[in-house]
């Protein structure tokens, strides 16, 4: 086990999860058990870097650690925990914080995105930290891979650039270096109602919901916006939304996209092709679903955080205490 390379990654409770967190995120999680000693965390601090209704905060939580459970995360395999039970992500957070420069924070995508429309006075000083908590998640746990969706590669490559000069600095490898692993399909699913913009949590037009009623998911593909034309091929920039769904139905089949292309390509018919995809959807999301409830009206969810907080706490602990040592804090028992 000890030799085991390690992985860690973790997810946002902000508002109902999408079919973009499931393929781009979730759904690997489960294969990387098997090979990887895994921790996977609910990001419930970072869920305050916007203003959330704490009642939805809390059943967002419980929410996703049933998810987890549902998609096959073993509690033998992976500590499932939330990051607000180990204090050393805020702890590390706090010595990182001075390692990070203002000028790279600013130019991350997310933060960009996020701050565009608020008032430039009212951009919390959480939202333009968010990449330092992230850095801090990230180390505790030393990983060697965090397996995320495209849109968080920039932000494990800014941690990349801080481990390189955290241990310039010291003259130590402190930190191992984490390497950003993405889906080879499905890394980047889009809006169904504007496949040119990422599936978020925010648009309930565009999103697959995994809550969303089997006949709403239905309904949704077979509305999703598509381009002039009857065939089914591959070309995001001409074709964004035939190419969004071949990619979920590649995904979701395990298969790349040149072998879902070949698939189709005696369909000519744009609703055919739809009701294939929906049916793939339906195929994974509806046990999924079904698993996911159980989990939510059981009582596992509390033991399970449990158990993932006291390992998570040992490891983050180790880390957080040579951290410490290191930049010359004054350690002793
Ligand atoms: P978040 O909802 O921002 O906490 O994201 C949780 C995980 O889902 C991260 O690894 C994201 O990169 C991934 N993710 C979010 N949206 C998408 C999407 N549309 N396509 C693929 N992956 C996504
Ligand atoms: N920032 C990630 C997201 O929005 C969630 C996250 C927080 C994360 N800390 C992390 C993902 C550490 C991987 C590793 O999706």
């Amino acid at each position: 086990m000890c030799n085991m390379k390690r992985s860690l990654s973790g997810i946002k409770p902000t508002g109902n999860l999408t079919l973009g967190n499931y393929i781009g995120a979730l759904r690997g999680f489960k294969k990387v058990q098997e090979e990887y000693e895994s921790f996977i965390f609910v990001a419930d601090l970072h869920a305050l870097t916007l203003p959330i209704d704490p009642q939805a905060l809390r059943s967002n939580t419980k929410d996703i650690v049933a998810f987890y459970l549902a998609a096959g995360l073993d509690v033998n395999k992976t500590s499932i925990f939330l990051q607000s039970d180990v204090p050393a992500h805020s702890e590390l957070n706090s010595i990182l914080i001075n390692y990070l420069y203002m000028g790279e924070l600013s130019r991350m995508t997310q933060f960009k995105d996020k701050s565009a429309k608020m008032n430039h006075e009212a951009i919390g000083v959480g939202l333009f930290a968010y990449p330092v908590l992230m850095c801090a998640d990230i180390l505790l746990y030393q990983p060697d891979i965090v397996p995320v969706g495209e849109d968080q590669r920039q932000h494990v490559e800014l941690c990349r650039d801080l481990v390189h000069r955290f241990n310039t600095r010291y003259s130590k490898e402190i930190f191992i270096m984490p390497k950003a692993v993405t889906p080879k399909v499905g890394a980047r699913i889009m809006s169904l109602s504007d496949p040119t913009k990422k599936m978020s949590k925010s648009d309930p037009k565009g999103d697959i919901f995994l809550k969303d009623e089997p006949n709403v998911i239905r309904k949704k593909i077979m509305s999703a916006i598509t381009d002039t034309g009857s065939d089914i091929f591959y070309d995001p920039e001409n074709k964004p939304g035939i190419s969004n769904l071949l990619q979920i139905y590649a995904a979701l089949s395990d298969i790349s996209i040149e072998e879902a292309q070949a698939k189709f390509k005696d369909i000519h018919q744009y609703g055919e092709f739809k009701k294939i995809v929906a049916d793939k959807v339906l195929e994974e999301l509806v046990p999924f679903q079904e698993r996911y409830k159980e989990f939510l009206n059981n009582k596992t969810i509390n033991d399970v955080l449990n158990a993932g907080k006291d390992k998570a706490r040992y490891f983050a602990n180790k880390t957080l205490t040579k951290v410490k040592k290191t930049v010359g804090l004054y350690v002793h028992e």
